[in-house]
């Protein structure tokens, strides 16, 4: 039942106006799809009665909300002190200038998302980045480009590996 009342349906089935509702309501959306999909936005309006402009105007205000769906490999890149004298600004430069995306962006191929966070508690490894489970510390802008480059190289491997088995199986 605990896990019911965060589910999306449940909450838009139980809404019922008071003030504080949507934001919930737009948690357990981004939670069910991954980010807030215009279908999600239309059917919270239809429901609710809150205007797509309102839903929306809320949605972009608040930096915890995603109107575009996370890459394969989320990198939190770690803004914090120890990590921001280390040269984190340099490296997020790098970062962005190396994946065409700004922070909070995913890349058109949908591999990477972007985000920055204030300390993932391992200062001593500063400066530090996460690329979803994987720790990555002492960073220089060489190691960030080699690892984004060999990420990318392995995603392209493992597509064209795919296709080939594809192919076979449409063969036989
Ligand atoms: S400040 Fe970056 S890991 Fe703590």
């Amino acid at each position: 039942m605990e896990k019911r009342k965060g589910d999306f349906n449940y909450r838009l089935w139980r809404y019922d106006g008071k003030p504080g509702e949507l934001i919930p309501l737009l948690q357990s959306a981004q939670d069910h799809f991954g980010y807030i999909p215009l279908r999600a936005i239309k059917h919270i309006s239809s429901i609710t009665k809150i205007p797509e402009s309102t839903i929306y105007g809320v949605i972009t205000f608040y930096s915890q909300f995603r109107l575009s769906p996370m890459g394969k490999n989320v990198i939190k890149l770690c803004c914090g002190t120890a990590c921001h004298v280390s040269g984190a600004t340099m490296l997020s430069d790098t970062l962005q200038d190396e994946l065409g995306i700004e922070v909070g962006g995913t890349t058109e191929d949908g591999l990477f998302s972007i985000f920055t966070v204030a300390c993932l508690g391992c200062c001593s490894l500063a400066p530090v980045m996460m690329i979803n489970d994987e720790t990555y510390g002492k960073l220089t802008p060489a190691s960030i480009r080699k690892t984004i480059r060999k990420i990318r190289r392995e995603a392209t491997k493992l597509q064209v590996n795919q296709q080939a088995e594809k192919t076979e199986q449409l063969e036989v």
